[in-house]
């Protein structure tokens, strides 16, 4: 994949129908039990209570414009991250951590006051990723991944705040 390392270029825009295949392609290559399409298009047409963004490469190679997906519910006043996923070839780049701050802030708009999400115990990439907004591990549910007999951590963000995040997805974006 012809990636540039500066990810200046990469747009984040609320998810469309027509970005459902290359989403789901994105989640085949980053998790062992990806979703299938037909769960993001449950997500982006059929639940009021979700919110879909995607990260978009407009410089990207034909067919693959989509390099990163995540999908929040929103759960009276909570923003559960469901699933994020930024694709291999533009990883470590900060397109997880705009995905996730924009996510936030848009959930906090909605109403949520704070985030809860579940990850494997040993995702250090991901784990880094939300140490770094404040998540703190409150619980373990063991052999949650049950094909892969590993953990899933339980982590908490207990207050989202708009300024900061507002704030944070303008510095990201800049
Ligand atoms: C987790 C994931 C979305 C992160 O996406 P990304 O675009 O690479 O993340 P970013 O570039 O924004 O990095 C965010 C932080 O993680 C750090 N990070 C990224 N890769 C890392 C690694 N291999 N080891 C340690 N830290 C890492 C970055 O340095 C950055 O931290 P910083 O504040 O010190 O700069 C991506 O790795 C992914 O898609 N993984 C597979 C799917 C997955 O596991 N999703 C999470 C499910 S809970």
């Amino acid at each position: 994949m012809n990636a540039h390392a500066d990810a200046s270029h990469i747009r984040l825009r609320s998810m469309l129908s027509d970005d459902l295949h290359q989403v789901a392609g994105l989640d085949t290559l980053s998790f062992a039990d990806p979703w299938p399409q037909g769960s993001f298009e449950y997500e982006l047409k059929a639940s009021n209570y979700s919110l879909c963004l995607v990260a978009e490469d407009p410089h990207g190679p034909e067919g693959q414009t989509i390099v990163g997906a995540l999908v929040i519910w929103l759960v009276v006043d909570e923003a559960h991250i469901a699933t994020i996923a930024v694709h291999p070839g533009y990883r470590h780049r900060g397109i997880g951590r705009r995905l996730l701050a924009e996510g936030l802030l848009q959930a906090a708009e909605r109403g949520a006051e704070k985030s809860q999400l579940e990850v494997r115990s040993g995702n250090t990439e991901a784990l880094h990723l939300y140490y770094g907004f404040g998540y703190k591990a409150v619980g373990l549910r063991p052999n949650y991944y049950q094909a892969e007999h590993e953990d899933a951590l339980l982590l908490d963000l207990d207050h989202l705040d708009i300024e900061f995040l507002g704030n944070l997805t303008q510095s990201l974006s800049s």
